[in-house]
C-alpha cells in the first residue's frame, strides 16, 4: 500500500508522461493553417460580436470504456485541437483587461498525471501554446469565473447545444462549460422555448394551404403537452382554423430574430466548404488510400468471402497507410444487404454469386473519404447486374459533365434522376419516369471534408469545394418488377473536385467501368495468400 501510494505521488509531482509524443506523422495542418481559418471566421462575423465553439462530448460504448473520441470538426478546423472539454472563444474586435489584449481565448482540458497514465497524454495549457500557436489559454475551470462581459455583444454566436452531452459533474467537462456559457452568455436555453421558435420557423418557411392541416394538427399535438406552445399568440391563431387571407397575416407577423446559431451555421458553412490547398492534400491522400482499399477487395474476393473479411481488408489498407480511422461505418453488403442504404452489420458469410456493394471511406488526419464501388464476387457480371451497373454509370458520367463552378447543387441530382429513370422505363422495371424514386431513393451529391456529409452552402458549385457524385439503383426482393432483378443493388460514388471551368475526380485510382473492373477482378490479391490458421 505504502509502496503504491509513493507511486500515485511520484507520477503526480513528476507526471513523467511526455506532453507531446515523438515520432508522429509530419503532414498534419500546420499551426498558420488553423490560425488563418480563425482570422476568415473573424472576418465574416458581424461587428460588435462574439463566437463560442465547443469540443464535442465524450460517448460511452461499454461500461467504463468510451467510443474512440472524434472532436468537433469546426473546432478541430479552428484550433487543431483534438481533445474534449474545451471551448474556443473568438471575438470580432480586440478586447483589452487591465492586464492584457485579446481577440481569441481557449479552455482547454487541464494535465493530470493519473489520467495520462491510463488514458494518454494531454496537450495542457502550455501544450496548446506551444504546438498549435495559441497565446491566451487557459484550464476549462478559470472559464466560469473568466471576466468576459457577454452582455456588451449585439450577437453571441454559437451553434446549436447537443442534447447528448455527458456530464461528469465537476463542472469543466464540456457539460460543464456549456452550462457556464449559457449562464454567463444569459443564453435562455429552455428546451420548449427552443421547440416553439423552431416551430414558428418552420410556419414561416412553408406555411401554405396544402400543408396547413398537416401544421394545424402539428401544433394542436404539442399544444397539448407544451405550455410555451399552447400560450404563444401566432400558434393560437394558427390553430384557430385560419384562411388564406389570415394564413398570409400569420405569416407575415412571424418575426424570426437573427439568431448566434444562424450566423454560427453560416460562417462554418461559407469557410468549410471552400477547401484550402493544404486540406486538399489530406482529402487526396484519404481518397487514394480507400481506394487502393477498393481494388484490393476486388481482386480477393471470392463468392466464398464473407462482407466481414471484405470489411477487414479495408480496415488494414486504411491502418497502412496511416488513416486513423473511418469517416463513417464501412457499408459492406452483398446483394439484398447491398439494396439497404446504409447497411453496416456486414456480417453475411458467403458473397455467392451476388454484387458486392462497398461504401467504405478512410479518415486521414480528419478528412474522410467516401468512397463506393459495386462488383460481382465471381468476378463477372451477369447480364442483369450489367444493365443495373451501365444506367448508374451512365447517371454519374452525365453529372460529371455538369460539374464545373456555378453549376446549381440541385442540377446534379435533377441529371442523377432523369438517366436513371430512362434507363429503368426502357428496362420496363419501371412504368413512368415518377416511378424513379422507389429505386433510387436517396441524393446524388453532398459536400466532403472533415464530416463525411460536410459543411456548405448547396447554392452554385465553387472551386476548390469537393461533392460526391453517387447515383444508384436498389431493387429489393418483392420489388413490383421482373424478379429477375431482385436483389440487385448498385451505387458508384466518386469524389470530385470541382475547378472552375471542369472537375479532377479523386478517386480515379479505382476502376468504375463494368470492363475494367472484371479486368481487376482477374488479378490476385496479397490478401488471397494470408494463410491464417483455422480457430475451431
Ligand atoms: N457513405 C454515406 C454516403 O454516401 O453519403
Ligand atoms: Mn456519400
Ligand atoms: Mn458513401
Amino acid at each position: 500500500m505504502k509502496q503504491y501510494l509513493f507511486f500515485v505521488v511520484w507520477i503526480i509531482i513528476f507526471n513523467p508522461i511526455a506532453r507531446t509524443q515523438t515520432d508522429l506523422p509530419n503532414d498534419y495542418l500546420s499551426k498558420d493553417f488553423h490560425k488563418g481559418r480563425r482570422e476568415a471566421f473573424r472576418a465574416l462575423m458581424p461587428e460588435n460580436s462574439v463566437a463560442a465553439v465547443f469540443s464535442y462530448s465524450e460517448k460511452v460504448f461499454s461500461n467504463d470504456v468510451n467510443y474512440f473520441y472524434h472532436p468537433n470538426p469546426d473546432l478541430y478546423y479552428l484550433t487543431g485541437y483534438k481533445e474534449p472539454k474545451a471551448v474556443l472563444l473568438i471575438f470580432k474586435e480586440l478586447q483589452s483587461s487591465i492586464s492584457q489584449n485579446y481577440n481569441e481565448l481557449f479552455f482547454v482540458r487541464k494535465r493530470d498525471a493519473i489520467k495520462e497514465t491510463w488514458e494518454g497524454r494531454r496537450l495542457g495549457v502550455e501544450g496548446v501554446k506551444e504546438n498549435l500557436g495559441f497565446t491566451h489559454v487557459y484550464e476549462g475551470k478559470e472559464f466560469y469565473d473568466f471576466s468576459v462581459d457577454f452582455s456588451k455583444f449585439d450577437v453571441i454566436i454559437h451553434d446549436e447545444f447537443p442534447v447528448d452531452v455527458s456530464d461528469d459533474e465537476t463542472g469543466y467537462d464540456v457539460f460543464g462549460l456549456m452550462e457556464s456559457f449559457r449562464i454567463k452568455a444569459n443564453i435562455d436555453y429552455n428546451r420548449d422555448k427552443i421547440k416553439l421558435q423552431n416551430l414558428l420557423k418552420s410556419l414561416k418557411r412553408s406555411l401554405s394551404v396544402d400543408n396547413l392541416a398537416y401544421f394545424m394538427s402539428y401544433c394542436k399535438k404539442l399544444s397539448m403537452v407544451n405550455a410555451e406552445v399552447r400560450s404563444d399568440p401566432i400558434i393560437k391563431r394558427v390553430i384557430n382554423n385560419p384562411d388564406a387571407s389570415e394564413m398570409n397575416k400569420i405569416k407575415a407577423d412571424i418575426k424570426i430574430k437573427p439568431k448566434g446559431i444562424d450566423y454560427f451555421k453560416d460562417i462554418t458553412r461559407t469557410l468549410r466548404e471552400v477547401k484550402k490547398e493544404e486540406e486538399l492534400v489530406l482529402l487526396r491522400k484519404a481518397v487514394k488510400l480507400s481506394c487502393v482499399a477498393h481494388n484490393e477487395v476486388i481482386k480477393s474476393a471470392t463468392p466464398e468471402m464473407s462482407e466481414n473479411k471484405a470489411h477487414g481488408i479495408h480496415l488494414y489498407v486504411h491502418k497502412h497507410y496511416g488513416a486513423e480511422d473511418e469517416g463513417y461505418a464501412p457499408i459492406v453488403g452483398a446483394g439484398a444487404n447491398g439494396c439497404i442504404l446504409h447497411y453496416d452489420a456486414n456480417i453475411r458469410q458467403k458473397l455467392n454469386n451476388d454484387l458486392l456493394l462497398m461504401d467504405v471511406g478512410a479518415e486521414y488526419h480528419g478528412y474522410t473519404a467516401d468512397v463506393t464501388r459495386t462488383f460481382p464476387a465471381t468476378g463477372k457480371f451477369s447480364p442483369e447486374q450489367k444493365a443495373i451497373y451501365e444506367i448508374v454509370y451512365e447517371a454519374q458520367e452525365e453529372v460529371f459533365k455538369i460539374c464545373r463552378e456555378g453549376t446549381p447543387f440541385s442540377a446534379l441530382n435533377t441529371v442523377a434522376s432523369a438517366v436513371i429513370a430512362k434507363g429503368l422505363l426502357k428496362l420496363g422495371i419501371i412504368k413512368d419516369e415518377m416511378e424513379v424514386r422507389t429505386y433510387y431513393p436517396h441524393g446524388c451529391s453532398h459536400y466532403l471534408g472533415l464530416d463525411v456529409h460536410d459543411k456548405g452552402m448547396y447554392g452554385p458549385l465553387k472551386t476548390n469545394s469537393v461533392i460526391t457524385v453517387e447515383p444508384g439503383i436498389y431493387i429489393p426482393a418483392n420489388s413490383a418488377c421482373d424478379k429477375k432483378w431482385w436483389n440487385i443493388g448498385v451505387r458508384i460514388e466518386d469524389d470530385i473536385l470541382i475547378l472552375k471551368d471542369g472537375y479532377e475526380n479523386l478517386s480515379e485510382m479505382s476502376p468504375r467501368k463494368w470492363s475494367e473492373i472484371e479486368k481487376l477482378a482477374g488479378k490476385k490479391s496479397k490478401f488471397n495468400e494470408l494463410g491464417l490458421p483455422e480457430i475451431k
